[in-house]
């Protein structure tokens, strides 16, 4: 089979099979055009819970199926290929924040989204990177620790110099991995480019930047702006996406290795398996994770 022909036989598949198949924004192309919802992984997860399907197809990474089961525990979840998990969310373990927290027993523990569903269940609130300021301010106390992000932690700190912010050395390999240097030269190469960038690059990079958002605030950022150019400080994908929707828009990579390969390890023949019922992964959690961790998630909910 051809790609086109594979879609089909997906499109196809899906609606016989009563499957509701989500992707992130960073898989790519082939993918996302057969999905029924793209987006972050906390908009996905909120789809899958309007979705009327019996069953849900996670194109993304590990952690982000498990959210979606966490929100829609009577659906039957699937990871499209069991392998997609993400060096960020499983950066800390339970033990670790446990033995953290001991030490700063006054601190509110917010853990980023991209997180195991295991860390969630010893966080107090779940963040995403859209939300996370805003969720931030609204918490009563004001000593944070912040995980598992130092980036993300250092930009939501600076957002709130009323709040003590307590950092752990921990952020995505893909995005950290971009320097200043490199968005110095981008900017020299594409001189009437706007620079828009995910809070989860290093500091030094966010400063250059004429814009710092979630990769849904980078879409929209980037739809919306009279400007004709930019340079996307995100995951590859994003770039190529923004050019099919604004074909009158120029879109370049902040650098060729803002390739995340956690979230290109999906491939449409994973997907196809996964909605033939013949492949992807069911996601299983405890009653005790499935409780504690969705807590942390329903925090959020209701501060934002
Ligand atoms: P957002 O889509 O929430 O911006 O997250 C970025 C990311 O790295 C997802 O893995
Ligand atoms: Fe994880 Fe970073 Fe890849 Fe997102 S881009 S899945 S945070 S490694």
């Amino acid at each position: 089979m051809n790609i086109c022909e594979l879609q089909q036989e997906i499109i196809r598949m899906k609606k016989e099979n009563d499957v509701c198949i989500l992707a992130h924004s960073y898989q790519a192309r082939e993918i996302v055009e057969v999905a029924d919802f793209t987006g972050d992984s906390f908009q996905l997860s909120l789809m899958a819970t309007k979705a009327s399907n019996k069953n849900v197809v996670m194109c993304g990474v590990r952690f982000m199926a498990e959210t979606v089961k966490l929100l829609s525990p009577e659906k039957k979840v699937y990871l499209a290929n069991p392998e997609a998990g993400c060096p960020m969310a499983e950066q800390m373990d339970r033990e670790l924040i446990e033995s953290v927290k001991k030490e700063y027993p006054d601190y509110a523990v917010v853990a980023y989204i991209n997180t195991t569903s295991e860390l969630k269940t010893v966080c107090d609130v779940c963040v995403t990177s859209s939300s996370a300021v805003n969720i931030v301010k609204k918490l009563p106390e004001k000593n944070i620790l912040f995980i598992p992000d130092c980036n993300l932690g250092d930009y939501v700190s600076k957002q709130i110099p009323e709040k003590n912010f307590k950092l752990l050395q921990g952020g995505c390999p893909t995005h950290a991995r971009i320097s200043a240097e490199e968005a110095r030269k981008a900017k020299e190469l594409h001189p009437e480019a706007e620079l828009l960038v995910h809070p989860e690059c290093k500091p030094a990079v966010t400063a250059l930047a004429d814009f710092v958002g979630s990769t849904a605030a980078i879409m929209n950022y980037a739809e919306k702006s009279d400007k004709k150019e930019f340079i996307i400080g995100t995951e590859i994908s994003i770039t190529e996406h923004l050019s099919y929707q604004c074909p009158d828009k120029k879109f370049y990579n902040l650098s060729k290795d803002l390739i995340c390969s956690n979230m290109k390890a999906t491939t449409l023949v994973d997907v196809y398996h996964a909605v033939a019922g013949d492949g992807g992964e069911e996601i299983i959690l405890d009653d005790d994770t499935m409780v504690r961790a969705r807590k942390c998630i329903d925090k959020m909910i209701e501060l934002g």
